[in-house]
């Protein structure tokens, strides 16, 4: 992709900042929209060609003054911003419904009216529910929190105004990211609330038994399927895992941080969260290999020793 003015919604955060380093080097204008409240601006303002607007995607003026007003006509959008993930929209399903559903309702409509050519639009594994493995894009399944319902609503907003208007959309169904830039906290992924514990020497505490399985998938994998997305031509109208197709146990993710790290203070089981019935994903990524020509290419444990020494680097207070 190349000499496109791009908007990233959530550019800020952990995986749409990797995404605009990218873009930024081969594009001519990346907006980035991104109130802040979870992404960290720093790493993507040493971009010339990037601008910065710290606001909300509910802010009907901006978004208006960016897809009708401005001299530089959008051609494609990222559509990544979200509130995250599953813990906060349990505690927060105002704020997710507002954020997830209606945000990506107001830039589904001015891409349509601004004639956008491409709207990728991030979805989650999540909207798979509990179903666990052999997961295909045409699966039916029951959803468990606020997160992964809005963010089924963002998609079937996404094929509403693609069937209806044409809109050029496509959906990614992200499964468990991790690598540099993804930051420990509260609503925070497993990846790097692990590694934040084993630094400061304290056990790894495992929701569950352990045996539970994810399919995680590494940054720069993630950031070639969201490209391909825009830039293959029959995407349009799809949705796509972008996954890794390998399922890992949280066991082992935590074995091998607590290895990594020198950490001796083992691992801790406690009870699964309530809404968590999740035990075991992995996608199917046969139709992203066929369409998109997608290909995974980083190794689980390659990818958690580049996300470790980021984050020792980061976080590690000497
Ligand atoms: N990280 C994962 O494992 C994963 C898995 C599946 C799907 N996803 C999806 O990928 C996308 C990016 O996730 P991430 O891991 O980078 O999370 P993130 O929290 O780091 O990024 C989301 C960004 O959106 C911004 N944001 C939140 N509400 C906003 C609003 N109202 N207006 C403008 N900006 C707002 C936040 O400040 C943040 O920078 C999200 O849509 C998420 O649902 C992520």
């Amino acid at each position: 992709m190349k000499n496109k003015n791009i908007l990233v919604t959530g550019g800020a955060g952990a995986i749409g900042a990797n995404l605009v380093n990218i873009l930024s080097a081969s594009n001519k204008n990346i907006i980035v929209i991104d109130d802040l409240s979870s992404g960290t601006p720093e790493n993507i303002l040493k971009n010339k060609n990037v601008v910065l607007y710290k606001d909300s995607i509910l802010n009907d003026l901006l978004l208006k003054r960016i897809f009708l007003k401005s001299r530089n006509k959008i051609d494609i959008v990222f559509h990544l911003a979200a509130l995250f993930a599953n813990q906060n929209s349990v505690e927060h399903p105002e704020k997710d419904l507002l954020t997830n559903a209606l945000g990506t309702l107001k830039l589904l409509d001015l891409s349509t009216k601004s004639r956008v050519e491409r709207f990728v639009y991030i979805s989650s594994s999540c909207v798979y529910g509990s179903a666990g493995v052999d997961l295909k894009e045409d699966l039916s399944f029951s959803l468990e929190t606020p997160y992964a319902i809005s963010k089924f609503c963002g998609e079937q907003y996404a094929h509403f105004y693609h069937h209806l208007y044409g809109l050029r959309a496509v959906i990614l169904r992200y499964f468990n990211a991790f690598g540099p830039g993804d930051p420990p906290g509260r609503y925070r992924n497993v990846i790097p609330n692990f590694m934040l514990t084993a630094l400061q020497g304290k056990p790894l505490k495992i929701t569950g038994t352990g045996d539970e399985t994810r399919d995680f998938t590494y940054i720069d994998d993630i950031i070639r399927g969201t490209i391909l997305a825009a830039e293959v031509k029959n995407a349009t109208g799809h949705i796509f895992n972008i996954g890794s197709g390998r399922e890992i146990k949280i066991r082992h993710v935590a074995e091998l941080i607590n290895c990594l790290s020198g950490n001796k203070a083992g691992i801790k089981f406690i009870p699964r969260r309530k809404w968590d019935k999740i035990t075991r994903r992995v996608a199917n990524i046969e139709k992203s290999r066929k369409i998109l020509g997608y290909r995974p290419q980083i190794s689980f444990d390659d990818g958690l020793k580049k996300t470790y020494r980021w984050f020792k680097e980061r976080y590690c207070k000497k």
